[in-house]
């Protein structure tokens, strides 16, 4: 593989660089000079250890102590307390921003913390931001976000839309990309839930929606998104809807006959509740 022009690289483009490199099938990282292995000096032989003095010789050396362990830092804790003293969604933006405690901050790009209507009756829940929405700093703006704002246009719905009643609000357990786009460990997510919930009650929506398994296992403490879908639970004094997550109903097309029925399903909730 051709190498790097030798460039100053800021953090992210070497990152960003890295990764490409990752998903062209590099496995190894090899200098831009080749280096011939056979050539190498072979290993020097080993030394014969030296003799070993008498115990009785040797000084007396106190026992060494373990060094002191690092003090724990609770970041749940830091987390509800961080979520607690937002009085808005600009207080909120700005405490998810200084929050140092997850480490997917690092790697990511942007914080992506929400789009549409803050007045919308249905707020979505999704997993965490991918390539598209790491980029973009808005959730849900890849191929899985087209899907989406095409299922909610079937029932008259949109990101975009003014008008508080068809208007939808989209955020993510996650507010930073997780790497290779993994799962976000439970302790990740344990520390995002206060902000979730904060969110929820500064945006106040009527419904949730979640988007497959990891928002599930966030806000109801379960996965199985199969036997979750389609059923309502209420956690935060809001009534929740899980559904199958785009992403997946792009790779099971056949799924999206449970998605158009619980899209009808939120509908009639949302005319009960007029
Ligand atoms: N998948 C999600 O769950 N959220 C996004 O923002 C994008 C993809």
């Amino acid at each position: 593989m051709e190498s790097a022009p030798q460039t100053e690289l800021d953090w992210h483009s070497a990152k960003a660089l890295l990764d490409w490199y990752v998903e062209l099938g590099a496995v190894d990282a090899v200098g831009d000079t080749p280096v011939d292995r056979y050539a190498l000096a072979p290993p020097t032989p080993k030394q014969a250890p030296a003799p070993k003095a008498a115990a009785q010789d040797l000084p007396k050396r106190a026992t060494p102590k373990a060094p002191p362990a690092a003090p724990s830092i609770d970041y749940v804790a830091l987390a509800k307390q961080a979520a607690a003293g937002a009085q808005d969604m600009d207080g909120l933006k700005a405490a998810i921003k200084a929050f140092d405690g997850c480490e997917l901050k690092k790697g990511a790009r942007n914080t992506v913390i929400s789009d549409g209507n803050p007045a919308a009756r249905v707020m979505i829940i999704g997993e965490a931001p991918g390539r598209d929405e790491d980029r973009e700093g808005k959730p849900f703006v890849g191929r899985a976000g087209q899907l989406l704002d095409k299922m909610f246009g079937a029932i008259g719905m949109g990101r975009d839309v003014p008008l508080s009643k068809d208007a939808v609000y989209i955020t993510n357990v996650m507010p930073w990309r997780p790497p290779q786009n993994r799962d976000p460990s439970p302790e990740e997510m344990a520390m995002m839930v206060p902000f979730l919930e904060r969110h929820v009650q500064l945006v106040a929506p009527d419904l949730i929606v979640l988007m497959g398994n990891t928002p599930c296992q966030a806000v109801l403490g379960k996965r199985g998104i199969t036997r979750l879908r389609g059923g309502w639970h209420e956690v935060w004094g809001k009534p929740i809807l899980p559904m199958f997550h785009p992403a997946y109903l792009l790779r099971n097309p056949a799924a999206k006959r449970e998605a158009w029925a619980d899209l009808l399903n939120l509908q009639a909730k949302l005319k009960e509740r007029e």
